[in-house]
């Protein structure tokens, strides 16, 4: 009998942005005529940049002709592109980063869930709370997790972050091994200082942990002191991976582009103490799982690293960030105080009337039509909280605001 893994059985009936979309299709199906304003999945709504866009057409002439047609790449990506990723997101900011230490990918959300496959079960994983469910989920599924309760995995350890830490954890009161973070934080908007940073390597370093670095929104860092990678962080090589995407960077959410970084002095033991290297590890876990992204897609990604790529992408930046000033100015005229939104595309309010996430959730839908995403979706610390994304087209993000002020909040 084919039996299932009954870690599924420990996971929440849907994936938050699943329910979400759900609730939004059923809501238009009864209510054809409603315009909804979709603030809710950090999905972007610009077209892909005319760098990016002239990347893929010359790739696609590639592919056409015998002499230049491309079979298999390499898994860990091509050359060319992580040249470029080592010098422009790296040495130029005075970080060595070798191309071999960088593995090209469709997606931080599928690397950030892959990578736990390399730990042991019974290891210990601290997230924050809130958290991009994709961390917690994914070690539930691989067995880490032990019973729910109370909005809990038994097993986790949660990093708290609320208004009184300014939405910044603590250090982990026990031992950890594993840690997750991300920075500009997904979902408060959140960014961490280098002495945030320092803190969290210095803890990596002194107990053997290894931290997982969830950089995805790092382009939104407007701020020159706010530290772009953790590998800023000196000794951060030793302990930390960076998860990196070009999704709300260069709008390929639907294009599917990132890298994953792993220093060549990183290393996790077995029960013997023996060191492995994580980065040959994750070499053998792609090239078995994984046959490469699309050389097409690497082609269009290495665009944006030009000159004129990278004025398309701060405009792209600009934009977003233009729209996240809209909402927080709309919802403090309101009173509604909120987060994030300044070196991040995304604006974390305290709902209205001490409402619970997911009543801010429906009210938004059935009066505004208006989506958001509870913040009790991200864990037990966001109730009470919604958070709304920046990417939206600037005239729906006015219109959003607007139907928000009319609202009897
Ligand atoms: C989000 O809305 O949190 C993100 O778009 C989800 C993702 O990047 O997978």
């Amino acid at each position: 009998m084919i039996r299932i893994n009954n870690n599924y059985n420990r996971l929440p009936g849907n994936y938050l942005f699943s329910e979400i979309s759900k609730q939004v299709n059923e809501y238009q199906t009864k209510n054809p005529d409603t315009s909804i304003i979709r603030l809710g999945i950090g999905d972007v709504t610009k077209p892909l940049i005319p760098s990016v866009i002239k990347g893929l057409h010359d790739a696609v002439d590639e592919m056409a002709e015998a002499s230049s047609f491309k079979g298999y790449g390499p898994e860990q990506g091509y050359a060319f592109l992580r040249e470029l990723i080592a010098t422009h997101d790296y040495s130029k900011r005075d970080v060595t980063i070798g191309e071999d230490e960088i593995f090209v990918s469709t997606g931080a959300k599928e690397d950030t869930a892959n990578f736990q496959e390399l730990f042991a079960t019974d290891i210990k994983i601290a997230v924050p709370d809130p958290v991009y469910p994709v961390y917690v989920d994914s070690n539930v599924m691989a067995g880490r997790s032990g019973d729910y309760l109370n909005g809990r995995y038994a097993n986790f350890v949660y990093l708290e972050c609320n208004q009184e830490n300014d939405y910044l954890p603590d250090l982990p009161k026990e031992p950890v091994d594993l840690i997750y973070l991300c920075f500009p934080n997904n979902p408060t908007g959140q960014t961490a200082t280098r002495e945030e940073l320092k803190k969290w390597v210095e803890y990596a370093r002194s107990n053997k942990a290894l931290i997982l670095y969830d950089s995805a929104y790092e382009a939104f860092i407007q701020d020159p002191s706010i530290p772009k990678t953790i590998f800023e962080i000196d000794g951060a090589r030793e302990v930390a991976v960076e998860f990196r995407s070009l999704s709300k960077t260069a709008g390929f959410t639907g294009t599917r582009l990132s890298y994953t970084v792993i220093p060549k002095e990183l290393v996790i033991w077995d029960e013997t103490g023996k060191a492995y290297e994580l980065n040959k590890l994750w070499n053998r876990r792609q090239t078995t799982k994984f046959n490469g992204t699309a050389y097409l897609i690497q082609k269009g990604a290495a665009s944006i690293f030009s000159d004129a790529g990278k004025q398309e992408v701060q405009a792209l930046i600009e934009y977003y960030l233009g729209n996240a000033k809209i909402i927080k100015e709309g919802l403090d005229a309101l009173g509604i105080s909120s987060t994030g939104g300044l070196n991040s595309p995304y604006i974390w309010l305290k709902t209205p009337k001490g409402l619970s996430s997911w009543d801010f959730f429906h009210k938004l839908l059935n009066e505004a039509q208006v989506v958001g995403t509870p913040g009790s979706g991200f864990g037990k610390c966001g109730e009470g909280y919604f958070r709304l994304s920046a990417f939206g087209e600037r005239a729906n993000v006015e219109e959003a605001i607007k139907r928000i002020t009319n609202l009897s909040l």
